[in-house]
């Protein structure tokens, strides 16, 4: 098992990463303070990691709350079933909730610890690579709005996170390549070398080979843990996290929340802000099109919804959490390993990006 700490201060916390760490009760124990836990998980975890999660927490008074799964019930709706299940069984100010489930149980159930009588202990149990690599790790919680996603939310740090890879054997092949999008992103914005170990491993890591996959778990949590630590609450380089995500939420959104996976989006968001950094004269055509590369063998999509046009994209752009005093910012690369935050670029550059035929530029790398 490999430990990682996130450094905050008197919210400092572990992430415990290895394979069959569900089994280890004591992990668990270590940051239950209370009597009550209670699990919040989905219709479609529960059958496979409930039963496990609750033998371990047998002398806890347990309540489950199973949600309906997916992206499109991220929602108030959903989180006041939470607070059913918590007020419903007389949950006090001492209890622990924990999330089993990918990052939608994650950002709802850490919102919902958040919000329960101001505040409780919470833990994650994160299951797809997506929320083992990044949402688990850094305390932002919340649901969608129809306007915009993850527009209302807190961010609340958890006790603790609890990563066992052996949950990856039950993902579908889809999930795991989105949570691959993320794994990249690392790389691209903060760890050029992580690229280069990336395609040398990538085979091995779409095999589920739990060695490679916990490195690049903890290389990944390594650089989220860094940054994070720095800038808990985004006012500065917490904000290149969101490398892609700019463009990607843009295509969720249009898209209907859960038609395109937010990896998915990430990805082809990503490609975008490439393709925007080579037109500032940031980076190559090469390096762009190395990762393009490295996006394919990850199962990953690199062309943009082509019913989205750019004005499309204008508009949902404009609600991103980074635009300020009206003013559009973007994460995009100075070099791959170098990500910037910036507002300042030409508009036509831009207009260049958002309306690119980037079926053609894959045919031409295909060439
Ligand atoms: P998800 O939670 O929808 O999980 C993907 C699918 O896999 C779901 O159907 C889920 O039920 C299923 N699943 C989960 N674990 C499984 C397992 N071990 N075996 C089989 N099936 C399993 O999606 P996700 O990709 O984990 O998370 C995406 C969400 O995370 C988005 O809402 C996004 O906004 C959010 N997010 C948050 C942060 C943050 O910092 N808080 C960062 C990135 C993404
Ligand atoms: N996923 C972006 C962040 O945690 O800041």
């Amino acid at each position: 098992m490999q430990t990682i700490h996130v450094d905050l201060a008197e919210r400092s916390y572990p992430i415990y990463i290895g394979a069959d760490l569900l089994a280890r009760a004591d992990l668990l124990a270590a940051h239950i303070a209370g009597r009550q836990v209670a699990i919040i998980t989905n219709e479609t975890v529960a059958p496979f990691y409930l039963a496990g999660l609750e033998r371990l927490l047998a002398g806890s008074s347990v309540t489950t709350v199973i949600l309906p799964d997916g992206e499109r019930f991220k929602t108030w709706e959903t989180l006041q079933l939470i607070f059913d299940g918590l007020l419903g069984a007389r949950h006090d100010r001492g209890t622990t909730v924990i999330a089993l489930g990918g990052g939608v149980i994650g950002d709802m159930a850490g919102f919902a610890a958040a919000c329960y009588q101001r505040g409780v202990n919470f833990i994650q149990v994160p299951t797809t690579l997506l929320s083992q690599v990044d949402s688990s790790v850094g305390g932002k919680t919340g649901i969608n709005h129809p306007l915009g996603k993850n527009m209302i939310g807190a961010f609340y740090q958890p006790q603790a996170v609890l990563i066992d890879t052996a949950t990856l054997l039950t993902l579908p092949a889809r999930e795991l390549s989105a949570g691959l999008a993320e794994v990249i992103k690392y790389g691209l914005i903060c760890d050029e070398p992580f690229l280069t170990w990336l395609e040398e491993h990538m085979s091995a890591l779409r095999a589920l080979d739990q060695v490679v996959l916990a490195q690049a778990i903890e290389r990944s949590c390594a650089a989220k843990a860094r940054v994070v630590a720095t800038d808990e609450r985004e006012s500065g380089v917490r904000a290149t996290l969101n490398l892609g995500h700019t463009f990607g939420h843009a295509i969720e959104t249009h898209q209907g929340y859960g038609n395109w996976l937010h990896g998915e989006a990430v990805a082809a968001g990503t490609v975008m802000a490439l393709d925007m950094s080579e037109r500032l004269g940031w980076i190559t055509t090469a390096e762009r099109e190395r990762v393009v590369r490295l996006f394919i063998s990850a199962g990953l999509p690199v062309v943009p919804p082509q019913d989205m046009t750019a004005e499309d994209f204008m508009e949902h752009m404009a609600v991103d959490k980074k635009v300020m005093n009206g003013k559009l910012r973007l994460v995009l690369l100075q070099g791959l390993g170098e990500a910037v935050v910036t507002g300042d670029f030409p508009r036509e550059i831009l207009d260049a990006t958002l309306s690119a035929d980037y079926a053609a530029q894959l045919a031409l790398l295909k060439n």
